[in-house]
C-alpha cells in the first residue's frame, strides 16, 4: 500500500476569485518501492498557482517494502522530471496546450510525433542552449486537451496559434515523423514563419490503402483494448532491438507517453495521418536550411527513403545515426543533439 514519506507544498500566486484551476499530476520519479508525484495547480492563464510534492513508499500490511504497482506507472505515465516552472499551459484556439520552454535566443519550435508528447524532446531540448527551445503537446496528446476534431491543419493551425501567444513570428521547426508532416503543413501554409527545417524519421509520402487499412485497424484496437495494448504493439516498432534490450528506461518512458496519452486524442492522431495529404510536391520548394535525421535502424522508415527524402530538398543535409529505429532524439539523444546544435549553429542569428 502505498504511504505517504514526505510532502512539500509551495503557493507561487493567488488565484482570482472564480478562477478554475487546472491541477496536472506528473509521477516525477520511480524506483523499486518508492515514486514521487507531483501536482501542480493553474490558473487559466497558465500561471502556477501551487505546487505539491509527495514521496511514496510502498508498504505490505506487515509494513515491509513492496515493488511499485505496475497500475501506478501506467495510470500516470512516466516523464523525465522537470521544473514545474518550465511547463505551461496557453490557451489556444480554445484549448490549453501544454508546452515546456527553455532558455532564451532565437527560437526552435519541437514537434513531437505519434503517439508521444513532448517529453520525447527533452534530453535533446536540454542541451540547445543558446536557443529558446519551445515543445508543445498536440491536441490530444500528452498534457494538452483532447478536443473532437483532428487533422493535420489542426495541428498546423495550434502550432501557428501558439506563436501568435509566444511573440514568435518566425522559427526553426524540427518535427520527429508526424511532427514531420505538421512541419511541411506549416510549410505549405504558413511558410513565412518557417526559418529552417528539421525533419527527423519522417517522410513526405501519403499513406497507401495498405497504411490506411491498418491505421483502421490500430483504430479499432484502440477503441476496444486501450493505450496499453497499443504500446504493446508499438514497442518493438518503434525502438531498434538494441534500445529494446539495452534501455529499459527509455522502454520505459516510451511506454508512459503511450499510455499517459487519452485514446480519443490517439485515435484522432491516426485519423488526421490516414487522411495527410501527399507532400512530395513540395520538396522541391524548400528554400530554407534544412537537416534530415535517419535513425539506421528505423523499421517503419528505411533509411533508404530518408536519403531519398534528403535528396528531393534543394540543400538538405543528412545524417543518419547508428544504433536508433524510429525515434532517433529519444534512443540516441547526445549524437542527435549533437547534430541538430552543429545545424543550429551554421544558421547563425535570425537575418531580422
Ligand atoms: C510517428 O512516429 O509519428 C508515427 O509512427 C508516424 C506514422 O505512423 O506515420
Amino acid at each position: 500500500m502505498p504511504t505517504a514519506r514526505k510532502a512539500t507544498l509551495e503557493f507561487h500566486a493567488h488565484p482570482t476569485p472564480g478562477d478554475r484551476l487546472r491541477v496536472d499530476t506528473t509521477l516525477t520519479t520511480v524506483g523499486r518501492t518508492s515514486y514521487t508525484l507531483r501536482h501542480t495547480a493553474r490558473a487559466p492563464d497558465g500561471r502556477i498557482i501551487a505546487e505539491a510534492e509527495i514521496a511514496f513508499d510502498c508498504l505490505t500490511s506487515e509494513g515491509d517494502p513492496t515493488p511499485v504497482p505496475q497500475a501506478i506507472v501506467q495510470a500516470f505515465g512516466r516523464r523525465p522530471s522537470v521544473r514545474a516552472s518550465e511547463t505551461q499551459h496557453l490557451a489556444v484556439r480554445g484549448l490549453a496546450v501544454a508546452l515546456d520552454v527553455q532558455g532564451e535566443g532565437s527560437p526552435v519550435l519541437f514537434i513531437h510525433g505519434f503517439p508521444l508528447d513532448r517529453t520525447v524532446w527533452r534530453q535533446v531540448m536540454a542541451t540547445l542552449t543558446g536557443w529558446k527551445r519551445i515543445a508543445p503537446d498536440l491536441r490530444g496528446m500528452g498534457l494538452s486537451d483532447a478536443p473532437g476534431k483532428y487533422a493535420i491543419t489542426e495541428y498546423g493551425d495550434d502550432l501557428a496559434a501558439l506563436l501568435d501567444a509566444l511573440h514568435v513570428s518566425k522559427t526553426v521547426i524540427c518535427g520527429l515523423s508526424m511532427g514531420g508532416y505538421i512541419a511541411f503543413d506549416l510549410f505549405r501554409r504558413y511558410r513565412d514563419r518557417v526559418r529552417a527545417l528539421v525533419l527527423v524519421n519522417t517522410r513526405a509520402e501519403p499513406d497507401t490503402e495498405e497504411a490506411r487499412g491498418r491505421r483502421n485497424d490500430m483504430i479499432a484496437m484502440v477503441k476496444r483494448d486501450g493505450t496499453g495494448a497499443l504500446a504493446e504493439v508499438l514497442i518493438p516498432q518503434l525502438l531498434a532491438p538494441w534500445s529494446v534490450s539495452a534501455l529499459p528506461h527509455v522502454v520505459e518512458q516510451l511506454r508512459g507517453m503511450i499510455t499517459g496519452n487519452p485514446a480519443p486524442g490517439i485515435v484522432g492522431a491516426l485519423e488526421a495521418m490516414r487522411d495527410r495529404v501527399d507532400s512530395t510536391d513540395l520538396l522541391s520548394t524548400i528554400d530554407v536550411p534544412t537537416l534530415v535525421i535517419a535513425g539506421r535502424e528505423d523499421r517503419l522508415i528505411p533509411a533508404a527513403a530518408s536519403r531519398t527524402l534528403a535528396d528531393a530538398i534543394p540543400s538538405a543535409q543528412l545524417t543518419q545515426i547508428p544504433e536508433a529505429g524510429h525515434l532517433t532524439p529519444l534512443e540516441q539523444p547526445v549524437p542527435t543533439s549533437r547534430v541538430i546544435a552543429e545545424f543550429l549553429d551554421a544558421l547563425g542569428p535570425p537575418s531580422s
